[in-house]
């Protein structure tokens, strides 16, 4: 290997006492070696340390991430080298993929999925911003969790039953432990019931407007996801007993609190009718309680689960309560479906990681757990209220569907003619990411509409973004 003197040094750039000293010396490195040749040696550690003015185990950290970047290549008792950099390969072509994969799904559809582009306020994120995400408790959770050779060992496909207690007693009504089957996640949850319950090419019924991700689900798995309009009380009941007549469907999909878009909550007619209308139907109902820890009032409405009980499969996330990565759910049953979903959960991997599993029981039985989320849904109204009265002065002509008493959803009605795809496309222009009307819809969309999420912007970003949406002139 070819040694080089010529790396390129600077003058003595003293970083000592920053807590970001190591990533400050890789962001420079990072900078220098792109201009090496590859196969150039690197000053040592010492040699470094002494230009920086660092400790030799911070340069190291520097180095070390360099390494993992695959940026340099470090021989021991010989020193640190620039890496061979991959090379472009000549762009094949693969266009005979596309007639073997068939049709794809419509990138609009599952626009939702992708993250917001770094440095735009972001009025889309169906998660809570990290500033208030419970890190140091999840962060002593996740330690206490990994220090337990349990956390590594293989578990039933079905969960710890601790965990499985703990979802069980917060269902409540006739939820027991063994009723419970965990999954990585509300996503994981709704795709393993879907598939159970549904056959291949079968139809569901969905609330319309509905989360695109359950839409996307029902597609990916060849199902048929059939448009049921709501009002303010929920799902309509006159047309849900019609589409069960019509299509023969087997399963219900339905947020019965804080929907997500609409902010709707199934009011108690609605939920006896939904329940008198499944049975009658022979049909089950899917309850994605996606939003438990979230409602502004004193407690989330009852579990349908609570009243359904065998006809209802009921779901719930802790990702919505505490940070994305946290990826456990329960899926609550009662009856064969069961055993069904078990057998689909361990076909489809194994089991939830058990140091995700202890992290989440941690967590649930931390000290802090419950003034946390009493914070958290506290913060969430306050910027709902924020966001309304932004959305009122700033942008009259766009129509607030409801005011959601739970969540982070406002769902709002563009002016007519406003075509929400290009308004959405305009204000990721103007630094503003959130997310158009289309993917919520199973079918064709009776207007324009966007929803705005409180979940990922603080009240500042809420108001200056609600602003930015004004300016592109409704
Ligand atoms: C209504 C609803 N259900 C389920 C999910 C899935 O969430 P997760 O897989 O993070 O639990 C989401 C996420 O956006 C959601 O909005």
């Amino acid at each position: 290997m070819k040694t080089d003197n010529s790396f390129p040094a600077t003058r003595k750039s003293p970083l000592v006492g920053s807590i970001k000293a190591d990533a400050r010396i890789a962001s420079e490195l990072r900078r220098r070696v792109a201009r090496l040749a590859p196969g150039t040696l690197l000053p040592s550690v010492r040699e470094l340390s002494a230009e920086f003015v660092a400790s030799p185990v911070t340069v190291q950290r520097a180095m070390s991430q360099l390494a993992r970047e695959g940026l340099v290549l470090s021989r021991p008792g010989d020193g640190t080298y620039v890496a061979e950099r991959s090379k472009e390969s000549p762009r094949a072509d693969s266009s005979w993929q596309l007639t073997v994969l068939g049709p794809a799904t419509d990138p609009i559809a599952n626009a939702p999925f992708e993250l917001p582009v770094p440095g735009t306020l972001v009025l889309g994120s169906g998660y809570i911003d990290v500033s208030l995400q419970p890190l140091s408790l999840l962060a002593k959770a996740a330690r206490r969790a990994a220090a337990n050779p349990r956390a590594w060992d293989r578990l039933p496909p079905e969960g710890h039953p601790e965990l499985r207690l703990w979802f069980a007693r917060d269902v409540g009504g006739p939820a027991r432990a063994e009723d419970v089957v965990l999954a990585p996640g509300g996503q994981a949850a709704l795709a393993a019931t879907f598939r159970t319950i549904v056959p291949f090419g079968g139809p569901i019924l969905v609330e319309s407007p509905t989360y695109f991700g359950a839409l996307s689900v029902a597609r990916s798995l060849g199902l048929k996801p059939v448009p049921v309009p709501l009002d303010d009380e929920g799902i309509r009941a006159d047309l849900l007993e019609a589409a069960f007549a019509s299509t023969g469907a087997r399963a219900l999909y339905l947020q019965p609190a804080f929907s997500n878009p609409s902010g709707v909550t199934l009011s108690e007619t609605r939920r006896k009718d939904v329940l008198r209308l499944a049975e009658r139907a022979g049909a089950f109902v899917i309850e994605d309680d996606y939003a438990r820890d979230l409602a502004f009032g004193s407690a989330p409405p009852a579990p349908l689960f609570r009243q359904g009980g065998d006809r209802v499969v009921y779901i719930r996330s802790l990702t919505k309560s505490t940070a994305p990565g946290l990826r456990v759910a329960g899926i609550v049953a009662k009856g064969p479906v069961l055993g069904r979903l078990r057998s689909l959960r361990a076909t489809e991997d194994f089991f939830v990681a058990g140091v995700l599993q202890d992290t989440a029981l941690e967590l649930v039985n931390a000290a802090g757990w419950g003034s946390y989320v009493q914070k958290l849904r506290q913060t969430l109204r306050e910027r709902r209220d924020v966001a309304m009265r932004a959305l009122s002065n700033q942008l009259p002509r766009a129509r607030l569907q409801r005011v959601p008493d739970g969540g982070f959803s406002l769902w709002i009605e563009l002016p007519a003619g406003v075509d929400d795809l290009a308004f959405v496309a305009a204000a990721a222009r103007a630094g503003v990411s959130l997310t158009s009307g289309a993917p919520w819809f199973a079918a064709e969309r009776p207007g324009g509409f966007v929803r705005i999420s409180t979940a990922g912007a603080n009240a500042t970003d809420l108001e200056v973004g609600i602003a930015r949406l004004a300016a592109l002139r409704l």
